[in-house]
């Protein structure tokens, strides 16, 4: 499932329109890195470049220059080579460049030394997404370094450098109906991903088998890799926020969390559940997560254009804390607890982050100062959760340990929002029904 090439050629000229007049923009790859010794990560193309490009080698650079007559979009590439080719795979060189991605104008990456200076000349503004790749930024200072010497034979240094980052973060902010399309297709691999870890969970499970069937569910399905590492934490392991070392027994009793997402096509879902590995849950796994789950449908209620960003924040913590009073976890003055922050000691982290070919995905969240209204198109995450450390004193010992979060995907639509990831389960009776032990 991919983008037409139409949908990035519109993507340029929009922000072409925005430039200034007399403008270049400059967009470099990712850069490859090293794992150990001859082996590499796998390269996964920068964002900001395969949203104006869609073209995924590494070591390339694109261009656009506004209202130049000769072509606009031009892109540095990996030339052809094909005994290379034998054993790096295929290149699509510049022709191929021109050809399947639109290029006016492509080069090999080789003569961008020669040719970029020559383009940046005379140009009032630099645009470039800077201090995100510090090989480019030494290469653009290169670059304009080479204009000034060109002074004297009557070269104009461009004088204004601007952030990229602002008109593009914002355009990528807002989701077309193709990208919603992909991040719908993303969330439904991922739901049938964490429904099959539930279906197969059982006591005595390792954390990493169960981050095995959600692979297998995701690549199975066209998807070639998870969006982020995913976790998998059974236990008390479910406490800590970013755990992937996902390598421990799971005991019997113990809920699962498990926050995975799959990347389609560049686009990421970013999907929590937690369960219990018995097929039931316990009174006190049942109880907390029934706060969590009360928190998170607050949350969903307050994503709706216009409202806030953070509205459905301040409703979850409202909601939480509450529940947190009622079941003896906190105690005082639900506003001033609200106030002082006395639940971050449960729930340390915010409701959620914009969610597109990044899983933390770029955009503001405040605008002049204040959170920003929410727009039509707009996709994020709604994920509270609740994390009673095991060694936590303040509270009976009944509780401690239990980490839960519930995550899903939601895209903001005229009448509300609509929940890309709606199809795992997330209500007690749903999630025992579908580990097939709901009288167990
Ligand atoms: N998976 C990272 C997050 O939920 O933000
Ligand atoms: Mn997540
Ligand atoms: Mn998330």
């Amino acid at each position: 499932m991919k983008l037409a090439q139409t949908e990035y050629s519109q993507r340029r000229q929009q922000l072409m329109s925005q430039m200034e007049a007399n403008s270049i923009a400059i967009v470099p790859t990712a850069v490859e890195t090293v794992r150990n010794r001859d082996v590499e990560h796998p390269f996964r193309q920068d964002s900001d470049f395969y949203y104006l490009s869609g073209f995924a080698e590494a070591n390339a650079c694109l261009v656009l220059i506004p209202g130049r007559e000769q072509g606009e979009y031009i892109v540095f590439c990996n030339p052809k080579d094909p005994a290379l080719e034998i054993w790096t795979g295929r290149r699509a060189g510049p022709e191929g460049v021109a050809k399947e991605f639109y290029a006016d104008e492509a080069y090999p990456i080789e003569a961008i030394d020669s040719v970029l200076p020559e383009l940046i000349e005379g140009k009032a503004r630099v645009y470039s997404v800077m201090g995100a790749n510090s090989q480019f930024d030494t290469q653009l200072n290169h670059w304009l370094n080479q204009v000034k010497a060109m002074v004297r034979k009557g070269a104009q240094v461009p004088h204004e450098f601007s952030a990229l980052d602002h008109l593009l973060h914002e355009m990528r902010l807002i989701k077309s109906p193709a990208e919603i399309e992909i991040m719908q297709k993303a969330a439904d691999i991922s739901a049938a991903a964490h429904c099959r870890a539930m279906q197969v969970a059982k006591p005595g499970c390792f954390e990493y088998q169960l981050e095995a069937e959600i692979l297998h569910e995701f690549t199975r399905e066209g998807s070639r890799w998870p969006a982020y590492p995913s976790i998998v934490g059974g236990g008390d392991n479910a406490c800590i926020l970013h755990y992937t070392n996902n390598d421990m027994l799971i005991a019997d009793g113990g809920l699962i969390l498990i926050d995975a997402g799959c990347e389609l096509d560049y686009y990421a879902a970013d999907i929590t559940r937690t369960f219990p590995v018995s097929g039931k849950f316990g009174p006190e796994q049942k109880a907390l997560y029934e706060l969590v789950l009360k928190a998170q449908l607050a949350a969903i209620e307050q994503v709706k254009p216009g409202n806030s960003w953070n509205a459905g924040h301040e409703a979850a913590v409202k909601v939480l804390v509450t529940g947190l009073v009622e079941l003896g976890l906190l105690s005082g003055d639900i506003e001033q607890l609200i106030k002082d922050e006395s639940y971050k000691v449960f729930y340390m982290h915010r409701t959620g982050h914009w969610l597109g070919m990044d899983v933390h995905d770029v955009g503001e969240y405040r605008v002049d100062k204040e959170w920003r209204p929410l727009e039509v198109g707009m996709a994020l995450t709604v994920e509270p959760g609740l994390y009673i450390a095991p060694d936590c004193e303040d509270v009976d010992e009944r509780w401690r340990g239990i980490g839960i979060r519930i995550e899903d995907d939601v895209v903001v639509t005229e009448g509300g929002c609509h929940i890309l990831s709606h199809k795992v389960p997330k209500t007690v009776a749903e999630i025992e029904a579908l580990m097939g032990k709901q009288n167990g």
